[in-house]
């Protein structure tokens, strides 16, 4: 077991996974709000916009407006996924600073979710890779069910090894590693990364964990003990994905960052603007506020300033 490391970073996904599965369409203006306010908040990742097909996930269709909307902050690299040449082109005159292409651990998914096989996925992200590469942005590989796919069922590492050495291949220089429907356990996620880190850096690796079955925070900190140095979640704990009902949204970003900064990690991410912006994200879109330490900080704020404590 190694000490864990002193500094995390913290990718925010909840502009897109978080959004990407809203059943009415969020408006653009409010999309533009959230990725300012977390950027604001000295987010180092934003994930800001996916440049997919409008007929397979609607409420990423407005990603150029979005992209053109926002106000940059210096410190924050804003990424998009794309799952194509045709999406490359619009992520390139979007000016996204990261791509992320994104292919599964099981053939079941690949197809579900991008209508190919792993392999054709690999075969279309080439042109991309190569135009990330020519552009000078960066690239990260996103593997989806790496602890289990809810058309497969299991998942061994190795299979997640197979698409990290594919990924590794076309020249990502990061690859995040999926729990995209939140069944892993602490064991699992380390005999994942314990395989993942033989082919490609630990360094280089992110944790993406959703929260279904409650262990994501508990994943966060055997990926940590292992030396993962990077994870994914979503203000106020926004989020799932279109093609794995009942999955249910990221690890929370104020949660993360509590457990973090509990550790004595630092982050560079202001917590108290985080949860204010979970607070501004869940009225403005009317959800629940999934956050546990987003929500009882409301309430500590609200009681110190006398208002009734309001559980959103
Ligand atoms: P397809 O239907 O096989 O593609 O979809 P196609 O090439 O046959 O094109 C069909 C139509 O889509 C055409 O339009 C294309 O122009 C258009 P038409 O001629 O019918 O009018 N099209 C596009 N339009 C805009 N942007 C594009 C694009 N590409 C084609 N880039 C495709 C294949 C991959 C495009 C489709 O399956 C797709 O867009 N899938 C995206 C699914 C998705 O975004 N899922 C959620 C994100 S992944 C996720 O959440 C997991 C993650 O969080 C990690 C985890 O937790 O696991 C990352
Ligand atoms: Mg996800």
């Amino acid at each position: 077991m190694l000490d864990l490391p002193r500094f995390v970073e913290v990718v925010e996904v909840g502009p897109r996974d978080g959004l990407q599965n809203e059943a009415h369409p969020v408006p653009t203006a409010v999309k533009v709000e959230l990725i300012d306010r977390l950027s604001a908040a000295g987010l180092p990742n934003v994930e800001a916009a996916a440049f997919v097909s409008p007929k397979w996930v609607p409420q990423m269709a407005g990603s150029s407006e979005v992209m053109a909307g926002i106000r940059r902050h210096p410190g924050t690299l804003y990424s998009a996924l794309v799952p194509n040449r045709k999406g490359m082109e619009a992520a390139l005159a979007a000016g996204v600073d990261e791509v992320v292409v994104f292919s599964a651990a099981s053939e079941a998914f690949a197809q579900k979710n991008i209508n190919c096989s792993i392999a054709e996925s690999i075969e279309r992200f080439r042109p991309v890779a190569a135009a990330a590469k020519a552009a000078g942005v960066k690239l990260r590989g996103s593997i989806s069910v790496a602890l289990g796919c809810p058309y497969q069922g299991d998942v061994p590492p190795s299979a997640v090894v197979d698409v990290v050495r594919r990924m590794a291949d076309l020249g990502c220089d990061s690859i995040d590693i999926a729990d995209t429907i939140g069944v892993g356990t602490p064991r699992a996620v380390q005999a994942v990364f314990a395989a993942t880190s033989q082919v490609f850096p630990m360094a280089r690796q992110a944790g993406h964990f959703h929260d279904t079955y409650g262990q994501a925070l508990a994943n966060v900190y055997a990926a940590l003990q292992l030396g993962v140095a990077s994870f994914h979640s979503s203000v106020a704990g926004l989020g799932g994905c279109p093609y794995a009902k009942g999955a249910t949204g990221n690890v929370a970003t104020e949660d993360v960052l509590y457990l973090l900064h509990g550790l004595g990690i630092d982050t560079g991410v202001n917590l108290r603007a985080v949860v204010e912006t979970g607070d501004f994200i869940t009225r403005a879109i009317g959800r629940p506020n999934n956050s546990r330490a987003g929500r009882a900080l409301l309430a500590k704020w609200a009681a110190a300033q006398g208002e009734p404590a309001c559980a959103s």
